[in-house]
């Protein structure tokens, strides 16, 4: 039940985690209003480019951009656009992974663009605290639906929702591999994690209902109702007494 990386696979994976951090810090430092969606692209792809990888998106499935750019109503899969102009008060969820030596990381963050409403800021906060908090929960032994369960509990309890249509993966050679990862359902369910399985977390969080409709692009993912969603992510490897973040995007 999904694989098992060697230590020196996980020493590659944390090259790759590293990298895709370190560009997802860069592209949010540029977000402020005024700067486009294809902007924030530019910057990621040469920023990849400089560190010597690849981007793990472009042309995945079709996909025709390095970086995931999905502001406010837009869950994940927006797609980077001229004409997409950040206002103040807006949130863009950046999404982008890095391939590098045969070893994919992905990493996900939803910036505020200036300053936000008080509700939206909440549902930021939340968000990054319900992948702290499942990622709290994470070690060899448990059942993945004690991750799923703690991120959901975590996101309800505070009056929010769990998109059910969108999950985490596995990770590593390939970009999206064995488990999904929910993040919704019962502790009891699930396969039991083992040590070195590497594994993409990823809560995708509404304001308001967890239904979710794809627009006629075949990519973008909208709320159905409208209301904003945030989106954080971390690859992490599993260890026999937690999990190390291979994408540390928000240590200093
Ligand atoms: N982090 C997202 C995922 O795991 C990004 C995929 S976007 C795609 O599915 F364009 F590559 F599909
Ligand atoms: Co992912």
């Amino acid at each position: 039940m999904g694989l098992i990386k060697s230590p020196k696979e996980i020493e590659r994976m944390r090259q790759s985690g590293r990298i895709a951090a370190e560009v997802l810090r860069r592209v949010g430092e540029a977000v402020r209003p005024g700067v486009t969606t294809a902007e924030l692209d530019r910057i990621a792809f040469e920023a990849l480019k400089a560190a010597g990888a690849d981007p793990s998106f472009l042309g995945y499935q079709g996909y025709p951009a390095t970086i995931c750019a999905s502001v406010n109503e837009v869950v994940v899969h927006g797609i980077p656009s001229e004409e997409q102009i950040l206002q103040e008060g807006d949130i863009v969820s950046v999404d982008v992974g890095a391939y590098y030596r045969g070893y994919h990381g992905d990493n996900a963050c939803t910036f505020p663009v200036g300053a936000v409403a008080p509700n939206v800021a909440e549902l930021l906060k939340v968000t990054q605290e319900a992948l702290r908090h499942g990622l709290s929960v994470l070690r060899a032994g448990i059942r993945l639906g004690v991750l799923s369960h703690a991120i959901q509990s975590y996101v309800e309890s505070h009056g929010f929702s769990v998109v059910r249509q969108f999950v985490g993966h596995g990770i590593g050679q390939r970009m999206h591999e064995e488990p999904q990862v929910p993040n919704f359902g019962a502790p009891e369910e699930g396969p039991i994690l083992r040590a070195g399985m590497t594994l993409a977390v990823e809560p995708m969080v509404n304001m308001g209902t967890y239904r979710v409709e794809v627009l006629e692009d075949g990519w973008t993912v909208v709320t159905a109702d409208r209301k904003p969603s945030a989106h954080f992510e971390h690859t992490v490897v599993v260890l026999s007494d937690g999990c190390e973040i291979l994408t540390p995007w928000d240590e200093s």
